[in-house]
């Protein structure tokens, strides 16, 4: 499994904690990564920490069952960077494998942190990935912010069929 863009999420405490070992965190940010690991310590052995940029073209991320992103795709507002994010995951995710994606829904900030962002239905997130995924299942949540403020997002669970 591995969380991209999850240096500065606690979802790797909570999967560490539950005795999952077979994880990676994928994140441009040293600082957020670095943070993590101080964070679990003493099993931050347990998990595979890679600094790198999800666009990038060359990116060293062994094959995974579950792609999970909370929160970095939207950032991607450049097409060409969008088409990377694709090619990464049809890179990265084994077949029969499961991507989950987490956006900003159409009623979503129109920006975050200060950075433009894209919002999303399912459909438009589908079809970002291209073909061969098969749509299993969709959410919406009204996500309360440390400040207060509520930010609706939207997830999508795709499984790769080719
Ligand atoms: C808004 S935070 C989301 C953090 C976490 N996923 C969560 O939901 O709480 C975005 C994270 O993605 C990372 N990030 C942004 N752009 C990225 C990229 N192109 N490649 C990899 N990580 C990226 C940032 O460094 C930051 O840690």
């Amino acid at each position: 499994m591995i969380d991209i863009g999850g240096g500065d999420s606690r979802l790797v405490d909570h999967l560490l904690a539950r005795g999952l070992r077979c994880l990676t965190v994928l994140d441009v940010s040293h600082t957020a990564l670095a943070r993590a690991r101080a964070r679990v310590a003493p099993l931050a052995h347990h998990v595979s920490w890679i600094e790198a940029d999800v666009t990038a073209d060359t990116w060293p991320v062994p094959p995974v069952d579950i792609w999970h992103d909370r929160a970095v795709f939207h950032f991607l507002i450049e097409a060409d960077d969008r088409a990377q994010y694709a090619a990464r995951v049809r890179q990265a995710v084994m077949l029969g494998g499961s991507v989950i994606i987490g956006t900003f829904a159409l009623d979503g900030p129109e920006r975050c942190s200060g950075l433009p962002v894209r919002r999303y239905d399912a459909e438009g997130l589908c079809a970002e990935l291209g073909d061969g995924f098969t749509l299993e299942e969709t959410l919406t949540d009204a996500h309360r912010t440390p400040a207060g403020t509520v930010q609706s997002f939207l997830y999508v669970r795709l499984v790769r069929q080719r």
